[in-house]
């Protein structure tokens, strides 16, 4: 499974790379526009900044044709843009068109909020299905878990469709990795809770605490150490 960050803040992804997990980086127009009024310069510095693919979102909705043709445009900048197109009739229509002219241009169908919007993103040829089911259970009581029936479907039906789940919680990570997602990306703010839980560090409080009663700050040697002797 790949790991991605939802970002266009390049001292974010910077920070993610450090850590030595991310293979890519995820952005959307909300992301983008953040980053500043120079689109191409916003993008550069997401494009400077990732460690691999790039996810880059056409801006409109429902026309076909300038999806269709900044799409092609954002295909041509980079080899590395992952192109999303947005779901619904005219960014289905795009994905259709796009894969019969434009075969090369990696697709990804965003904000995609149901199994069937996702069967209908695979069926037009999309690359990736980015499924919102982090931003969704925000929205709603019960979990969102749609990711068994995409995978299922997929399967089922042979459709090399990618499933890319946007999460959100600790717990939704979990879910969505175990559930069968190829991609998971995810904002900063959750990332850094990933690494986090209240028993790790009751945990790590007591092995420290009883370390100190008997060695205080004493570590391991650094440096090379010299060889046992043999008994
Ligand atoms: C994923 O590819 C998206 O960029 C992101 O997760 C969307 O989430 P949002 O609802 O926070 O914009």
């Amino acid at each position: 499974m790949q790991f991605y960050l939802d970002s266009a803040n390049p001292l974010e992804i910077k920070t993610a790379c450090d850590w030595g997990v991310i293979d890519g980086v995820t952005t959307n127009l909300t992301l983008l526009a953040k980053a500043g009024p120079d689109m191409k310069a916003a993008l550069d510095a997401v494009l400077d900044a990732s460690p691999g693919p790039v996810f880059c979102q056409v801006v409109g909705w429902k026309e076909v044709d300038p999806l269709v043709a900044q799409a092609r445009w954002l295909g041509a900048y980079s080899n590395r843009i992952i192109v999303k197109i947005p779901m619904g009739v005219a960014g289905i229509t795009a994905v259709r068109i796009l894969k019969s002219k434009n075969a090369r241009i990696p697709l990804a169908v965003t904000a995609i909020s149901t199994v069937a919007q996702a069967f209908l993103a695979a069926k037009a040829g999309a690359d990736i299905a980015a499924l919102f089911n982090g931003p969704l259970d925000l929205e709603q009581d019960d979990t969102v878990r749609i990711v068994p029936a995409v995978r299922e479907i997929f399967d089922r039906s042979k459709l090399p469709t990618k499933i890319l789940s946007a999460a959100r919680f600790p717990r939704g990570f979990g879910e969505y990795a175990a559930d069968g997602s190829d991609i998971i990306t995810i904002r900063m703010e959750f990332m850094k809770m990933l690494f986090e839980h209240s028993f790790t560090d009751k945990r790590m409080q007591g092995f420290l605490s009883d370390w100190r009663q008997v060695h205080q700050d004493r570590t391991w040697p650094a440096g090379k150490p010299k060889a046992a002797k043999l008994k």
